[in-house]
């Protein structure tokens, strides 16, 4: 019988390259990121055996239930953060996982749903929680110091013009809180001009630090690299869809990483010793869309896929520096949420 569609917003990026990196599909897999499921659709489709997905956002609830009745016993959702992957799936008594999938960021879904406050085109409560719990957008633009949000602007947003928007955030709210996304986005765009060169509106970046900083995204996906990598067996394949350079980054560091801590690796390297690598890749360069995805879904634009086979079991005790995250100030711990 002909399993029913389900019917959804988010269009899912260079899943074909993933289908065609890994013909046959098999196994227990996780999807890190369900988000509208379309990995777990694929995967399910494709011959794997049971699909454990994870997202932080309870609002795709939904959607999963579909999954859970379309293929009973072969598909489970898991709300919580991929970052404690490891925990979440010894809760349900698994091992032997087979393969991982992390589509990273937020879905079309947030944008297009303007009460999630994540848009700069549609109006909404200047929110961005991907969780919906702990502080807010709001609360961090109307309660951090000015060097915190120029910090986290040119850190994670790699805004050129950070101080000059923090200052007028300070300035502005000191007469009015700014609560919405249209009057953070004008805010800047009076600030930065609309600039008719511009290909992104003049917000794009802020809005981007501003998420990336509440939902603290950059260290979930180090703590999210390291328990996946625990949990797959030697010879499973880890694959991460990635949409910036600084998650990019992150990501390519990681798959380059070999066995022993850092000091280890270079007292090895200092007397002429190696450590093997942790990762075998199956693609040299990362996959990028070709321009019949980019013309059907301008959202695939920045996508860049990774996958890589874990080739060995080994220790990883890393600085999250070393593997490109910015340093940023401590006292953004009090405005992160998830
Ligand atoms: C780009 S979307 C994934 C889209 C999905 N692959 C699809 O085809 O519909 C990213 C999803 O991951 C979720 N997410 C982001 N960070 C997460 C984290 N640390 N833990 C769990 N879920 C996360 C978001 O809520 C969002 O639903």
């Amino acid at each position: 019988m002909k399993k029913p569609k389900i019917v959804s917003k988010h269009v899912p990026v260079l899943t074909s390259d993933f289908s065609s990196l890994i013909p046959s599909i098999s196994g227990i897999w996780i999807d890190g990121t369900f988000g509208s499921g379309g990995y777990s659709r694929v995967l399910l489709e494709s011959g794997a055996e049971k699909v454990i997905a994870i997202d932080i956002d309870p609002d795709v609830l939904p959607i999963a239930e579909r999954f859970e009745e379309i293929w009973p016993g072969m598909f489970k959702i898991l709300t919580g953060n991929f970052c404690e992957m490891s925990e979440l799936v010894a809760g349900l008594g698994i091992r032997n996982i087979t393969g991982i999938v992390l589509d990273l960021g937020i879905s079309s879904m947030h944008v297009d749903i303007s009460t999630r406050g994540f848009s700069i085109k549609n109006d909404g409560p200047l929110d961005m929680r991907m969780s919906k719990e702990g502080p807010s957008a709001c609360d961090f633009i109307n309660y951090a110091s000015e060097t915190l949000i120029s910090e986290v602007l040119l850190k994670y947003g790699e805004e050129r013009h950070a101080k000059a928007i923090a200052k007028q955030i300070v300035s502005v709210r000191s007469e009015t809180p700014i609560e919405s996304t249209h009057q953070l986005a004008s805010l800047i765009e009076k600030v930065l001009g609309t600039g008719s060169t511009l290909r992104i509106h003049p917000a794009t970046r802020s809005f981007q630090a501003i998420r990336v900083a509440i939902n603290n995204e950059l260290q979930n996906l180090i703590q999210g690299l390291i328990s996946g990598y625990h949990l797959l067996n030697v010879g499973g394949l880890f694959a991460v869809i990635s949409f910036h350079s600084l998650e990019d980054r992150i990501v390519k560091r990681f798959f380059n990483l070999r066995t022993n801590s850092e000091s280890a690796l270079n007292e090895l390297k200092r007397i002429g010793g190696n450590s093997e690598p942790l990762f075998e890749k199956l693609n040299k360069r990362p996959i990028v869309a070709d321009a019949q995805e980019l013309f059907q879904n301008p959202r695939s634009r920045p996508a860049k896929l990774r996958i890589v086979k874990k080739i060995s079991d080994g220790y990883v005790k890393i600085r999250p520096e070393s593997l490109g995250l910015p340093n940023v100030s401590s006292s953004l711990r009090e405005f992160q949420c998830g």
